[in-house]
């Protein structure tokens, strides 16, 4: 699987080790930055490359990360067709896929350490989204996305 992995000046240790981790796991990894920890970057820029990566379907899925996870995920949640969750452990690392289908993971690096990390995304890339009834509530958010996107601008 094709991984996409974008992070603010805060969280670029934490992206290369997630990197590293899932490439010993034969996923194959996209950077698309920020690179540099002494220069500030903006996370709502990197939430919307992967996210964007995502939509288009150069990857499958996405890794982001800034300070709480949290800037960085309501920037590509803006994108429509994503479903970006900050998750703090790996039990709703892995609800989130099965139940909202998820495609994209979102972690704080002044939150979660490298070791829960790892499991993090080890549960959010094992589990795999159930359907059913599930199915039918995830359609209900993208009929929201629907219901405001041609108005957004007005
Ligand atoms: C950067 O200081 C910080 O605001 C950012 O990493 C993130 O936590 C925002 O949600």
């Amino acid at each position: 699987m094709k991984v996409g992995f974008g992070c603010d000046h805060v969280a670029i240790e934490l992206k290369n080790i997630l990197m590293e981790h899932l490439k010993e796991k034969g996923y194959e990894c996209v950077d698309y930055g920020t690179y540099d920890p002494n220069v500030k970057a903006n996370y709502p820029e990197y939430g919307l490359k992967v996210a964007e990566a995502v939509m288009r379907g150069e990857v499958e899925k996405g890794v982001l990360i800034c300070g709480t996870g949290i800037g960085i995920s309501l920037a590509a949640n803006k994108v429509p067709g994503i479903r970006a969750a900050v998750c703090s452990e790996p039990y709703s690392a892995r609800l989130t896929v099965e139940h909202n289908n998820a495609n994209i993971i979102a972690m704080g690096a002044r939150v979660v350490g490298s070791e829960l990390a790892k499991m993090i995304v080890d549960e959010f890339f094992d589990a795999k989204f159930q359907g059913g009834r599930h199915e039918m509530r995830v359609n209900m958010i993208s009929d929201i996305e629907k219901k405001y996107g041609a108005e957004w601008h007005e």
